[in-house]
């Protein structure tokens, strides 16, 4: 039998990403092991480390060594030291843009056996997909400052919502709510307070939802969305929402589903004319890198995103089937699920139930 071989490049970045990215590696090679595939990893060291010694997060390498790669798989960047406008728009940002990562798909779930915040909330209630705008809106380098040290000093800082960058996430986030049950999909807005681009992004959601009668949707301004979101969880199916918003509504889904360090992540660019990048929802998380103690599994389920993309899907299923399992025992559980397992431990209980 011949066997499948995936190119993938790997920056694990900093703090715990050195950490859980080597953890979902080995579950990775694992699973390829017994379904006949290969990814041939390419380590990058690009990270804060190499910036303090070099000046910069790539050194003297550069983001174009990542086109050839069939995908990109990235830990967190960002740590004490280099400032975080540094570090992020000297390597994360850049990589979403140049290879046109134009949809941020994070889907938040509760997990059998993981406690909610929530009082009286199930594994049920909590299962949606975030689309987040992730090639513009908020997050642009159009701007800059003036009277710099002065009393009169002042900040700009320019949003940008293209009709291409706008429709094209829409279109994303209308195609994905059709393939679910529910058939539902929430914009989120702030055309209240934001006059401009935010009216626009309306009037681009209720034109494609023309082209959409099966898909029922909703909108709702940002604020009361997140009020929402920690009520009525249970509203929610499919979200689409600018970078900014997307962003936040990111860590508020994984909060009331347990923890960030269970939440996976996709920088995608869906017409795979190039890489697409893995990378979980949370950070470095420097308060406890270092000490082994960060919890491997959102890098796990971000793996099983990347195999799931690479067309692997029975290896995608089973990480994911893995997971739920290991979850649902509660036996092993990290320090941010109650528990004092580390993460090597949390990899080793994963592995044990793969099969
Ligand atoms: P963070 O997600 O790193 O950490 C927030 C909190 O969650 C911390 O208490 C941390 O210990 C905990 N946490 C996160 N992941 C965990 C895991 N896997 N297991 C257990 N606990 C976990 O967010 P932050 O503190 O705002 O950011 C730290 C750095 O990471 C900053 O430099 C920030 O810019 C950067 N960052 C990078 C990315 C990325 O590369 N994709 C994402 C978010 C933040
Ligand atoms: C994320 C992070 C990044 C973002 C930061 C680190 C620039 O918070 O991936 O959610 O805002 O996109
Ligand atoms: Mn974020």
């Amino acid at each position: 039998m011949t066997e499948r071989v995936h190119r993938v490049a790997v920056i694990p970045g900093d703090g715990i990403g050195k950490e859980v990215v080597p953890a979902a590696r080995s579950v990775i090679d694992t699973v390829g092991r017994r379904l006949d595939f290969s990814c041939e990893w390419t380590d990058f060291d690009w990270s804060c480390e190499l910036h303090a010694s070099t000046g910069s997060m790539t050194g003297s390498g550069s983001i174009e060594e990542l086109a050839t790669h069939d995908a990109i798989f990235l830990g967190a960047i960002g740590y004490p030291g280099v400032a975080d406008h540094v570090s992020l728009w000297g390597l994360l940002i850049p990589i979403r843009r140049r290879f046109a990562q134009y949809v941020n798909l994070r889907p938040v779930r509760l997990l059998p056996g993981v406690r909610t915040p929530l009082a009286d909330r199930g594994p049920d209630d909590i299962n949606f997909v975030i689309v987040r705008e992730n090639n513009e809106g908020e997050y642009s380098e159009i701007g800059g400052r003036l009277y710099a040290g002065t009393p009169e000093e002042l900040a700009v800082q320019q949003s940008v919502f293209t009709r291409v960058g706008v429709d094209r996430v829409l279109r994303y986030a209308f195609d994905l709510a059709r393939t679910r049950p529910a058939r539902h999909l929430t914009s989120a807005t702030k055309s209240n307070g934001i006059i401009h681009t935010m009216p626009f992004w309306d009037e681009r959601f209720q034109a494609m939802a023309a082209e959409y009668p099966d898909v029922r949707t909703d909108q709702y301004h940002i604020d009361i969305l997140s009020a929402h979101l920690v009520q009525h969880p249970d509203w929610f199916d499919v979200i689409v929402a600018s970078n900014l918003f997307g962003d936040i509504l990111s860590d508020l889904g994984p909060a009331i589903a347990g923890s960030i360090g269970l939440a996976p992540g996709a920088n995608l660019n869906p017409d795979r004319a190039q890489p697409s990048m893995f990378e979980p929802v949370h950070g470095s998380a420097p308060d406890i890198a270092g000490r082994g103690v960060a919890n491997p599994i959102a890098q796990i389920l971000t793996g099983a995103m990347m195999l799931e993309h690479l067309e692997e899907t029975t290896a995608a299923e089973a990480l994911v089937l893995a997971v739920e399992r290991v979850l649902a025992v509660g036996e092993v559980q990290t320090g941010d699920l109650g528990g004092t397992a580390t993460t090597a431990e949390m990899t080793a209980a994963v592995i044990a139930a793969l099969d």
